[in-house]
């Protein structure tokens, strides 16, 4: 990545830089968290965000983009709702001459003079953490265990990544069977009908892995109208720990949660204001996460900030 972002007449006034931020939707906890956050941090530093919420659609999230550069933005910043599409979007920015900041998610664009920074999660690392999880769970079963997956937006980068990372490592027990995988869209609704389906279709599932917690709260109610005890009859491991997620493992209704932190936005103030005095800036810029049991969830509920 490059793509500079040096102002060529020197630095401007924090309150005079414009921002423009395409968020992916209001999909989750995570998401609404993340929004609060960035809102939060460009407010507090005095510089001026235009918004706008694609509602999980590429197309709005390319509209919200052509608008900004359009409107003659200093920098704009977004969390691509899937990974493919984007490049000629990116371009139009460059010729513009407007650096862009990726949050949460990437794109797989191969020319990566088209951002100048990724911020935001190792999402193969996160699905890795769930499936070691899972992988100490049951090493001493000798019987199969059959898993079923909610996966998140088709062809958004978690969804790809987190798949791809828990199946790299569940594959050292040939226990371990993914039976069935489908998306719910990383809503709680989502979660809630794929599971109801996967249930009527699936007499003996021992574990559901949800690419998030709303999926995984949505697969709990499910789960009760079945008749069924979510995180004893059916063990649940998720990714965010968002209040919610976190309230579900301490009373034991989840049983583990791999961390994903929405609170992105004062780094990406940090990353403007570098590129606004001129500075350059990391090209990967990887959140610090960690993974929670019950007791740790009991433990980090009181202090949890979203
Ligand atoms: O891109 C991050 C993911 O998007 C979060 O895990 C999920 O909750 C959100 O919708």
């Amino acid at each position: 990545a490059g793509g500079g972002g040096a102002a060529s007449e020197g630095p401007k006034a924090l309150d005079e830089l414009v921002v423009g931020f395409a968020q992916v939707g209001a999909e989750s906890g995570w998401r609404t968290a993340n929004t609060k956050d960035i809102q939060a941090a460009f407010e507090e530093a005095g510089i001026e965000l235009k918004f706008s919420d694609a509602q999980q659609k590429q197309e709005n999230q390319i509209k919200a983009i052509r608008s900004y550069i359009q409107q003659g933005v200093d920098y704009i910043a977004f969390s691509p709702v899937v990974e493919t599409g984007w490049d000629a979007v990116l371009n139009e920015a460059k010729a513009a001459g407007i650096p862009v900041v990726l949050t949460d998610r990437a794109v797989d664009s191969k020319d990566t003079s088209l951002y100048v920074s990724f911020l935001g999660s190792d999402f193969i690392e996160e699905g890795k953490k769930a499936g070691l999880w899972v992988l100490d769970q049951y090493k001493d079963s000798t019987e199969k265990v059959n898993i079923v997956q909610l996966e998140g937006t088709t062809g958004a980068a978690p969804a790809i990544d987190r798949a791809e990372g828990f199946a790299d490592v569940i594959r050292q027990n040939p226990n371990l069977e993914v039976i069935e995988s489908q998306t719910g869209d990383f809503t709680r609704a989502g979660g809630k009908q794929v599971m109801e389906a996967m249930l009527k279709s699936n007499p003996d599932i021992d574990l559901v892995y949800a690419h998030n917690d709303d999926m995984g709260l949505g697969a709990i109610e499910a789960i009760e109208a079945a008749g069924l005890k979510p995180g004893e009859d059916i063990k649940i491991v998720t990714v965010d720990a968002v209040k919610d997620g976190m309230q579900a493992l301490a009373d034991g209704k989840i049983n583990f949660i791999v961390e994903c932190s929405p609170l992105l936005g004062n780094q990406l103030v940090d990353i403007i204001k570098t590129l606004n005095e001129g500075g350059t800036v990391e090209p990967r810029i990887i959140t610090e996460e960690t993974t929670f049991d019950q007791e740790q969830a009991i433990e980090a509920l009181p202090d949890r900030q979203y």
